[in-house]
């Protein structure tokens, strides 16, 4: 199979082909999310809610994604793999992003990296992109700075899609090959769609982009708790899993398994 490269992701914007992604953070659901076709993998510090049973992404460190990251890159044979850039890992200095990007791409072997900030963070783009390693950006609600922004509010409406277009165009500029946009207004992502070069992503970020990320236990129906409005859930893995315990539980107890077949001679 032909990995998809970052050219790929331009290629598929410039001919009106919808770019899918997923997060993934182990070899299992990255050899079957790659197998299915997805055409990038993203290893999200989403892992900090979704594995590690954080409240944010916030604590989440570059030590801690790596074995995710390096376990996803050596699973997919297709799919495009990022890494994202946890906080505090680049925000000083254009040096620290790439020493951060660098490590992701030496210990982890991900064919790209992800950060958040628009205007904020192009010095820190250019100079890891400089360096011959791909950048997704991203924008719109940054969860990273939840606690800045106040809590997961919807970003780019009124008077903040000028601020929105700004940092847009800043990533565009600083070198990164795509964009994610999360929880903006559809129309604030239609306008950053039509003014850019680069493929959008969205995620929470409605049909007029250039392609549709989720974060994987949310799309399956694994997620505990309440998952946002934008989500769609693809099945219900929790229901399916739940159901599988208390069988396995009852037939324990009633002894029914293991059976004959379940069991050496
Ligand atoms: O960490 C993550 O999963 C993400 C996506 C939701 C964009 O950053
Ligand atoms: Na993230």
């Amino acid at each position: 199979v032909k990995r998809v490269r970052t050219r790929h992701f331009q290629n598929a914007k410039d001919n009106g082909i919808v770019i899918t992604g997923l997060t993934s953070y182990d070899q299992l659901t990255a050899r079957i999310f790659d197998e299915a076709g997805v055409d990038f993998l993203l290893v999200g510090d989403s892992a900090g809610n979704t594995v590690l049973g954080y409240e944010t992404t916030v604590p989440v460190t570059v030590d801690e994604l790596i074995p995710f990251a390096r376990a996803v890159a050596g699973a997919a044979q297709r799919a495009l793999v990022i890494a994202d850039m946890p906080f505090g890992s680049y925000e000083t200095s254009a040096e620290e992003a790439l020493r951060t990007a660098v490590r992701f791409m030496k210990e982890s072997r991900v064919h790209a990296v992800k950060l958040e900030g628009g205007v904020r963070s192009a010095d820190k783009i250019n100079r890891i992109v400089g360096a011959g390693i791909p950048v997704m950006a991203h924008i719109g609600f940054t969860p990273q700075s939840e606690h800045g922004l106040g809590g997961h509010i919807i970003q780019g409406r009124g008077d903040q899609l000028e601020r929105l277009l700004d940092d847009a165009r800043a990533i565009q500029d600083a070198g990164a090959f795509a964009v994610v946009l999360e929880m903006v207004p559809a129309e604030a992502a239609r306008r950053v769609t039509d003014e850019l070069r680069i493929p959008t992503i969205g995620v929470g970020a409605g049909p007029h982009v250039d392609g549709q990320l989720l974060v994987w236990t949310d799309f399956a129906g694994l997620t505990t708790g309440r998952v946002p409005k934008f989500v769609k859930q693809y099945a219900d893995l929790r229901g399916t899993l739940t159901d599988a315990v208390s069988r396995f539980r009852a037939e324990v107890a009633d002894r029914t398994y293991p059976g004959p077949e379940h069991s050496y001679e």
